[in-house]
């Protein structure tokens, strides 16, 4: 999934400055997880990992990364898929196990909710997609009903209780996934493009999602600076938002996907959407660390971090986020006051997130001496014991 900030290209620097700050192995606590992939990654390496996010559709990446326990049988609703031809084997794409015999039940599901399943014209229709009054851009028309069709058999299984609680959390995953590569739009959410792009024309195609085998972790849906309390571990990876965009008004679309298929019908979701976008009120999930006012961004990343109960920590941050390199030290260093400042810290050369790049909606300028499509992200690593060991 695209995701703003997302860490897959990051992920072998990641675990490097995980060994810097001193971690061997045990419990890593992903502290804001996104799309789940630095939570899957150090699963698939065998630690158990426990995270959270402020967002309902970060929730249904961590529970099929973290706590998925292998293929389902999808025995509740085996009668709808029996009868079908099983999808190609590719659609296990980076799934694993990646046999594509494990995941027969769900080859053949995927064939009978694309293609038997008939459209619908749903919230997707008429909110998300030119065929409703607002004609927002987001979805063609066909796939926004191929899409509300699926989640309407989603959620009607649900009601029946006819799947396993992964099973679901799969299928959202998978719908979330799928919308995703067919959505007008150029990085996130926060505006859909005025022309169709190749990309949305295509038809909606269902995945099994990217799953891997390791240690069940827990999946969570607290506010970090709350949750904190909570957690002890080994290693605690920091990825906090760096700018003021905030998550909830640039990924209202998956958001409002994730959160249909737990309503009893569309309605209760589509009576609060507004505005030219179809945001869904997000102020209950508007994050202090998003903030320019005053020194919120900073209390609140202090206050997480001076309660953190690791062994290590790992921080990302861009150079061009609200926190000053000078302000992320201090912190670390009063968490653990033997770090050495000057080990601290790694910079990497980075390419600029895709809707961050150009265009009239741009906001900031590049760093000093970066080219427009180069940033250098932060790597903080830092351990309690014995200080920095970079
Ligand atoms: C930079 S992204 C994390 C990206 C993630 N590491 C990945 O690879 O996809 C920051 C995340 O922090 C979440 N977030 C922001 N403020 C939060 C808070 N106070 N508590 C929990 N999550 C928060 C956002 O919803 C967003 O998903």
């Amino acid at each position: 999934m695209r995701w703003l900030g997302n860490k897959t290209p990051l992920l072998d620097e990641i675990l490097l400055a995980a060994k810097r700050a001193g971690f061997r192995g045990g419990t890593v606590c992903d502290l804001f997880a996104g799309s789940g992939s630095v939570g899957r990654f150090f699963r698939a390496r065998g630690y158990r990992v426990i995270s959270t996010d402020l967002m309902h559709c970060s929730l249904a990446f961590q529970k099929v990364y973290l706590e998925c326990p292998g293929p389902p049988s999808f025995s509740g609703v085996q009668d709808h898929w029996e009868s079908m031809e099983p999808m190609e084997a590719k659609r296990v794409h980076d799934a694993s196990p990646a046999d594509p015999d494990a995941w027969m039940p769900f080859l053949k599901l995927i064939r009978y909710l694309e293609q038997e399943l008939p459209a619908r014209e749903g919230i997707l229709v008429r909110q998300f997609s030119p065929a409703g009054t607002a004609e927002r851009g987001y979805l063609t028309p066909v796939n926004a009903a191929r899409l509300d069709a699926i989640i309407d058999q989603i959620r009607q299984w649900r009601i029946d209780d006819r799947l396993q609680e992964n099973e679901m959390w799969l299928l959202i995953v998978s719908v979330i996934d799928a919308a995703d590569r067919v959505a007008n739009i150029s990085g996130t959410y926060g505006a859909y493009l005025k022309s169709w792009q190749q990309n949305s024309l295509n038809d909606l195609k269902l995945r099994i999602p990217a799953t891997v085998e390791g240690p069940i972790g827990q999946a969570n849906r607290c506010e970090a600076g709350e949750w904190i309390e909570q957690v002890e571990c080994d290693l605690l990876y920091l990825d906090p938002p760096y700018n003021h965009r905030q998550y909830g008004a640039n990924y209202h679309l998956p958001e409002v996907i994730s959160r249909l298929p737990m309503e009893e019908s569309d309605d209760s979701l589509e009576l609060q959407l507004y505005g030219k976008t179809g945001l869904l009120p997000w102020k209950d999930v508007s994050s202090p660390l998003c903030s320019r006012r005053g020194t919120d961004c900073r209390d609140a990343m202090q206050s997480i971090i001076q309660r953190a109960q690791a062994r290590g920590i790992v921080l990302s941050y861009s150079e061009e986020g609200i926190l000053s390199r000078t302000e992320i030290l201090q912190m670390l260093q009063s968490w653990s006051p033997a770090g050495d400042r000057d080990q601290m810290l790694h910079e990497i050369p980075y390419r600029r997130f895709r809707s961050d790049r150009g265009g009239a909606s741009r906001q900031f300028r590049p760093a000093e001496g970066r080219t427009e499509d180069e940033v250098h992200e932060w790597l903080f690593a830092i351990e309690r014991e014995q200080g920095g060991l970079c």
